[in-house]
């Protein structure tokens, strides 16, 4: 029988140094859930850059939070490479990428769907996740370094529906599951947080205003900052042995219970 010399790495969990050490790019990191994420990454020691094409957000989110920025279009895939190489100069070498920067363009129905609203979701939630990942990876792969890709999926993603924004989220998770496969043998882990109605611009709940939607398995929509701790758990090295993994962030409302 060939014997193998394995270790096993086992990480504990200190507050406020979860990810130490560990040099991150947050796409879509200006406001909503990126900047909820960025912030908690930089509360638990970690260096951060945060994304995204509204430059004037970018910095004050950057400011607010104690992090860096760089300007990307998610639908530009040329810029990806120089985009990757530069945060990987400007963090002294990038080891996570959070996939967060999304759109949901809210068709009412499904004759509503136009080419071009199902192009520009497909082209930011699922092409720009793809290609950025393909840059992100190819460079931790030449450079022999570990690392962590989180993808921000959605309900959505968990079940049936008539819309792009839907589809490219079942899309992002079968990928995380086909990468995190491809990707073991680097020490590159895959996952993604899927958030249930979480309050932000894309839903236009308040995290100060009214939380209460009957929708929702708690009837409330979730904050920012949960989908935050949950990302934490994913990018920190106590989950060491996850990969491939979709954890839905929403109580369990898009289970399908034989008593429903
Ligand atoms: N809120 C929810 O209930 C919920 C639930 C499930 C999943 N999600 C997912 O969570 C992620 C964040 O959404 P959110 O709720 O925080 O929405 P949000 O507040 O509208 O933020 C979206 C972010 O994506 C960025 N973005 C959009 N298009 C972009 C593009 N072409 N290039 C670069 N950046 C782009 C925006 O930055 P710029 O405008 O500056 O480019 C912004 O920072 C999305 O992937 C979304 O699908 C949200």
């Amino acid at each position: 029988v060939p014997v193998k010399n394995v270790t096993a790495d086992i990480s504990y969990l200190q507050p406020g140094t979860r990810l130490s050490e560990k040099k991150i790019i947050v796409t879509g990191g200006g406001k909503g859930l990126g900047a909820a994420m960025a912030a908690k990454f930089v509360s638990e020691g970690a260096s951060v850059l945060i994304s995204g094409r509204n430059e004037k957000i970018l910095k004050e989110t950057a400011d607010n939070i104690g992090c860096k920025y760089l300007v990307l279009d998610m639908q530009d895939t040329s810029a990806f490479d120089r985009f990757i190489s530069d945060a990987d100069a400007l963090l002294d070498g990038v080891d996570c990428l959070v996939n967060n920067a999304g759109i949901s363009l809210h068709e009412p129905t499904f004759f509503d769907v136009t080419p071009a609203t199902f192009d520009a979701q497909i082209a930011t939630n699922l092409r720009g996740g793809f290609f950025l990942t393909q840059s992100f990876t190819k460079m931790l792969v030449q450079k022999i370094r570990k690392g962590n890709v989180l993808f921000v999926s959605s309900e959505t993603g968990e079940t049936v529906d008539i819309r792009p924004y839907g589809f490219t989220k079942a899309a992002v998770n079968s990928m995380v599951q086909g990468l995190a496969c491809l990707f073991v043998k680097d020490g590159i882990r895959v996952n993604a947080v899927a958030p249930g109605i979480t309050a932000s611009d894309m839903t236009g709940f308040k995290s100060d205003g009214n939380l209460f939607l009957a929708s929702n398995a708690t009837e409330r929509v979730y904050l920012p900052e949960e989908v935050a701790e949950t990302a934490c758990f994913l990018l920190s090295d106590v989950s060491s042995c996850i990969s491939g993994q979709v954890i839905v962030c929403n109580n369990g409302k898009t289970i399908n219970p034989r008593w429903k």
